[in-house]
């Protein structure tokens, strides 16, 4: 692994984004001097974060919630973007409680097989927006320091659905090579690739996407929200430039 080391970069302004309560009133407790303004209709919340300067929000659930605040984020010229929040988890062998860092992301809902084109891809454009390396590299370093969490990098697969369907997981498992499924990663990541904005998705699993869904997301979000956010933290804490 490389990168841990490089040089402080000029004008590093976080953006963190996170879509349920849950997700980001974790992180805006642990925000100094935080100031609150409207944007494109989400508040954002400014302030300084593990000692770099962040902009945070909560976008509401679903790809086009995420895709217009990442697109305010963007505007307001944030020089990363993190996203940190729950997921279904669809990788054999992972549980709830484990944390998947994105190596890429796609959008499992798209389908424009009628055209010709493989499900998944929207025409014009790549097929999965590849995460920062570095900002990977940070979170798995981070997550390894929680010490007795699980945590691997993998595909996420973002879709407006919440998935409670073994059949469905596997789907998504076996056609994309998805390790977890979540619904607003991808929109993230598709504008931050436009934009030029590095980017990474940290997710914990607060359900295994199958029947169980339901009631383990209502039990285990809180928990994992949770653990997300420490590993969020933990990436700015490990950030060059504080
Ligand atoms: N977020 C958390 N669990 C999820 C699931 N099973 N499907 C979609 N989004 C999720």
């Amino acid at each position: 692994m490389t990168g841990l080391g490089k040089a402080p970069p000029k004008g590093t302004l976080f953006g963190i984004i996170g879509a349920m309560d849950e997700e980001l009133t974790l992180l805006r407790g642990a925000l100094q001097d935080a100031r609150e303004e409207r944007a494109g209709g989400f508040t954002l919340f400014s302030g300084t974060l593990a000692g770099h300067a962040a902009l945070l929000a909560q976008c509401g659930i679903g790809k086009v919630n995420a895709g217009a605040l990442a697109q305010v984020l963007a505007l307001r010229g944030v020089s990363h973007v993190l996203f940190t929040g729950v997921a279904g988890g669809l990788q054999p062998g992972l549980k709830v409680g484990d944390l998947v860092v994105s190596t890429d992301a796609v959008q499992h809902d798209v389908d424009v097989t009628a055209l010709g084109y493989p499900v998944g891809t929207i025409p014009g454009e790549g097929a999965a927006w590849p995460a920062d390396a570095h900002l990977l590299e940070l979170a798995l370093t981070a997550a390894a320091d929680l010490g007795g969490v699980r945590a691997v990098a993998g595909r996420v697969a973002s879709g407006d659905q919440f998935i409670a369907d073994p059949a469905k997981g596997r789907w998504l498992h076996e056609t994309f090579g998805a390790a977890c499924a979540e619904m607003e990663g991808a929109a993230v990541a598709q504008v931050c690739h436009k934009a030029g904005v590095p980017f990474v998705i940290i997710r914990s699993l607060s359900d295994s996407a199958d029947e169980g869904a339901e009631t383990d997301f209502r039990t285990f979000t809180a928990l994992a929200a949770e653990r997300a956010k420490r590993v969020v933290l933990g990436v700015l804490e490990r950030f060059p430039g504080r």
